[in-house]
């Protein structure tokens, strides 16, 4: 969604704060803005796009103190008028702002009555003139600080800026994160800690109700909403903080769907050994015993991750013979569920921000349920707020269409019910051939990318079709809906995923040549279910392009216009992954060859911590 970057303690910054503004700029953005704190007021620049359209240069003079933001509209219009910074009617006060402001109309309409002057349509422009409304009041701005932390309602995390205090920069969190990058005397302030500087080696994360205090060459002041003095931790940044970029590659998507091999032998580095025959997952291990006494696990995650949280719930109950199901975030939040100490949700998502995540984890602990997160980004929201998790160690994902973490959300929620079926019922051959298995994962994988022109090539026949169909069974059907997700997200290609169970209950009647379908057939019985539901379509003059498990027969193939080959897998759940790499090819080449915006689709954004 909005990213909020800053700089406190340096001069001739601009060139540094545009540049972070941009690195940003992957969580989601249609306008931006910076401002820079100078001896006779601020300087405000907005414009309407990618930070790239800011100017090349601004001089800074003797300003120490800029900030800025990458907006995503909710309140309001693409405009300059509601691009962030937002400065206050006396143009004493400025602020940038992630999250949303709920009783915004409220507290607009008593400002408007004391005769305040809004210039935006944005739920931000509130916050700069209640401050100075009660600044005026109190003339100390901590003392307002307190106060209009109790007036405000929502989710939050702002940067503030006043001119009686023009060496400060204060920052404040409730729901929204923010974090503070220490460098030298410096600071780097930003909303999403994989987007600080790859210099910086040590971060304060602000927790929720409190707000910070920051001038250069000086501590870092922390303090919670009631202005009493907080302690904090400072943590060091692993190996995520490396200076990323494409390399030879053309898109980050491109080259996020490359590294996979490397990250998914990245996520079984110490968690499963093929010599040592162990499966061990430092992150939830002092807590596998209240685990194992789960009567039912619920997954939960938005989008793509809500996809993989439904394998997760087929990985659990079909490895480790636990009830399991998964429940898409957004509608889990506002379910009336069954929970109680025996329950553990399990919570997916990369960012570890997702706010109807978020949502679920603070119902499911009122009812007393374990909390387990299956998070990317290290320090995150989710990852703090959960009771144990495991990162799945993806690096950075640039790309707004998840798909190394999808992956590794996957693969981690399969090695866990491979642990726990390891402590309870299953039997040691069977934990020994999943390892097997899971340790050549990542060469099967390279050989399914070996595949990447010829996919294109199949693909290209169809880049103007005006609709998609994919297929598959069990757990191969929320595969099949990952592939329609991705297919729309970046190709605009309109896309719907399939049982193949469902065929003749409905989608059957849109077949026609300028809709082909994709069939994705294992090698099992219902891979045979599989050919009569591609007969079904190109009887009715469908084209079918066949995503073949290896060992699926001549005929079985045969029966498909266009052909894919991919390893097979003896334990089938892994099929989960293997035809997923397929989709993820089939929607980057679509979208290139249809000349999208394949890192940045339209209207989507990397984050979305609003609900
Ligand atoms: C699609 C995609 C999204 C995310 C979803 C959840 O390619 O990336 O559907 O999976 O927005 O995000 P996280 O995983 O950050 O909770």
């Amino acid at each position: 969604m909005c990213g909020i970057i800053g700089i406190v303690g340096k001069k001739n910054y601009y060139k540094e704060l545009k540049d972070l503004l941009s690195n940003i700029s992957y969580r989601g953005y249609d306008s931006c803005g910076i401002s820079i704190v100078g001896k006779d007021g601020f300087s405000v620049t907005k414009v309407i796009g990618h930070p790239e359209n800011l100017p090349e240069e601004i001089d800074t003079g003797d300003s120490t103190i800029g900030f800025g933001h990458d907006r995503w509209a909710s309140h309001g219009g693409i405009t300059e008028a509601n691009a962030h910074p937002h400065v206050s009617n006396d143009g004493k006060i400025c602020v940038v702002h992630n999250g949303i402001i709920e009783n915004y109309l409220e507290l607009k309409k008593s400002l408007i009555e004391k005769g305040f002057t809004f210039y935006s349509e944005t739920d931000t422009e509130v916050i700069p003139n209640l401050i100075q409304y009660w600044y005026e009041k109190t003339l100390n701005i901590e003392k307002t600080l307190n106060i209009v932390f109790d007036e405000l309602k929502g989710a939050y995390a702002f940067v503030l800026s006043h001119l009686d205090y023009k060496d400060t920069l204060f920052l404040a969190r409730l729901g929204s994160p923010l974090c503070i990058g220490m460098y030298d005397n410096m600071f780097y302030i930003s909303s999403d800690i994989p987007s600080l500087p790859h210099f910086v080696k040590n971060t304060v994360v602000l927790e929720n109700n409190r707000y910070a205090i920051l001038q250069a060459n000086k501590t870092v002041i922390i303090k919670n909403f009631a202005g009493v003095p907080s302690d904090f931790t400072t943590e060091e940044l692993s190996s995520i903080q490396v200076e990323y970029s494409k390399g030879e590659y053309k898109y980050f998507l491109e080259k996020e769907i490359f590294e996979q091999p490397e990250y998914i032998r990245t996520t079984l580095l110490g968690r499963v050994s093929e010599s040592n025959n162990f499966i061990k997952l430092g992150g939830i291990d002092s807590n596998l015993f209240k685990i194992l006494k789960t009567d039912e696990f619920i997954f939960t995650g938005c989008g793509s991750a809500f996809y993989a949280s439904q394998i997760g719930a087929y990985a659990m109950e079909s490895i480790a013979k636990i009830k399991s199901k998964a429940i898409s975030a957004g509608e889990l939040q506002y379910y009336d569920f069954i929970a109680n100490d025996k329950t553990t949700l399990v919570c997916v998502t990369q960012s570890g921000e997702t706010a109807d995540t978020i949502g679920c984890i603070n119902n499911f602990k009122a009812k007393g349920a374990f909390t387990l997160g299956i998070v990317n980004v290290v320090s995150s929201t989710i990852s703090r707020l959960v009771d144990c998790g495991i990162y799945i160690r993806s690096g950075k994902e640039a790309s707004v269409a998840s798909t190394k973490s999808v992956v590794n959300q996957i693969l981690n929620m399969i090695i866990m019910a491979g642990l726990l079926s390891s402590k309870g019922t299953s039997k040691k051959e069977e934990t020994e051939s999943l390892i097997n298995e899971l340790c050549s994962l990542s060469y099967k994988v390279e050989k399914i990318l070996l595949l990447s022109d010829k996919i294109k090539t199949i693909f290209s026949n169809f880049k103007d079709c005006e609709s998609m169909l994919i297929i598959g069974r069990d757990k191969l059907e929320p595969i099949a809906k990952e592939y329609a997700l991705k297919i729309k997200e970046i190709s605009y290609i309109h896309a719907e995923g399939y049982s193949g169970s469902e065929l003749k209950h409905g989608p059957l009647a849109l077949i026609n040549p300028s809709r082909p379908t994709i069939a994705l057939v294992e090698n099992n019985v219902l891979g045979i279910k599989m050919i009569a539901n591609i007969k079904e379509v190109t009887s009715r003059g469908g084209v079918v392009i066949g995503v073949f498990e290896e060992g699926c027969s001549e005929e079985m193939i045969s029966t498909a216009d266009y052909s894919i080959i991919i390893p097979s897998n003896k334990n089938k759940i892994l099929n989960s992954i293997t035809f997923l790499i397929v989709g993820q090819l089939i929607s980057m080449h679509l979208a290139d060859m249809r000349g999208c915006h394949v890192d940045r689709p339209i209207n989507l954004c990397k984050s979305v911590t609003i609900e």
